[in-house]
């Protein structure tokens, strides 16, 4: 039996990682912050019996340590680190309020703590976890947008974070790598989510986590701490 623990399993990505590991038989537990309203998970986990929905705000780091509790004695094969959020683009508000020269800090704040420091919170929860099981591996899904060498966008905060996120799992890696834990960061490509608010998306999300698994299924030790495309191409840091 593997397991996976998947955090915004509601939507987006983290439905569709959750939809093609349970076809592939693996248990799942699927995290979301709004179980009462997650129709589609809900809806997988009714026709499933290895999908259980747990209730998770990644920004409550006391609801992952109650988390961490309750599973205390399960081994988890992946942790995958998914849920996200871009902050507010200007399309939103027609202002740039995570632009330079127009930055508002809290939202900087609440960007970070969702995409870097919940997925680090999440890394120290549960790696005792991870180390336990087969597969031993714990994912973040990251982004080429923070990427200093290839990208150059205007929004601070999500770049940022991003960027933050590789460097704080990279460590992570170097970390774990005693135990065999093994760390990967991914950009899944530009998908057609709801994050793609302008719609220049060209991916589609089913597209993207099939080319995805594959990938982390053949990540060993020796990759530990890499970043890769949806592609496989090695981004730059
Ligand atoms: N789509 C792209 O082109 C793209 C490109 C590069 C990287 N990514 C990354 O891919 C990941 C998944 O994004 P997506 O494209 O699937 O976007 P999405 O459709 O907007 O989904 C985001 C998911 O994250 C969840 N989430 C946000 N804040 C949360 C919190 N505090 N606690 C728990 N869950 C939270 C959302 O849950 P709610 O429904 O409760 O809001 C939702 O399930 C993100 O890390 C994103 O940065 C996406």
């Amino acid at each position: 039996m593997q397991k996976i623990l998947i955090t915004g399993a509601n939507r987006g990505l983290g439905l569709e990682f959750t939809r093609q590991y349970a076809a592939e038989g693996w248990h799942i537990i699927a995290c979301c912050r709004s179980p009462e309203s997650a129709d589609e998970l809900n809806t997988l986990a009714a026709g499933n019996s290895n999908i259980i929905v747990e209730k998770l705000d990644v920004a409550d780091f006391a609801a992952i340590d109650q988390l961490g509790v309750k599973y205390k004695d399960t081994p988890i094969d992946i942790l995958l680190n998914n849920a996200g959020i871009i902050g507010p683009i200007p399309i939103d508000e027609n202002i740039a309020r995570q632009h330079f020269g127009q930055m508002e800090y809290d939202i900087w704040e609440d960007v970070m703590r969702v995409n870097c420091y919940a997925p680090m919170k999440l890394t120290e929860t549960f790696m005792g976890n991870v180390a336990a099981s087969n597969q031993k591996k714990i994912i973040c899904i990251s982004s080429s947008v923070g990427s200093i060498s290839e990208m150059n966008i205007p929004g601070v905060a999500y770049a940022s974070s991003k960027t933050a996120l590789n460097r704080a799992m990279t460590i992570a890696a170097r970390e774990l790598k005693p135990k065999g834990v093994i760390v990967g960061l991914f950009c899944p490509g530009y998908v057609k989510t709801r994050m793609d608010a302008f719609g220049y998306a060209m991916v589609e999300i089913e597209e993207s986590i099939s080319l995805l698994r594959p990938m982390i299924e053949a990540l060993t030790l020796e990759d530990s701490g890499s970043f890769r495309g949806h592609d496989g191409r090695i981004i730059g840091w």
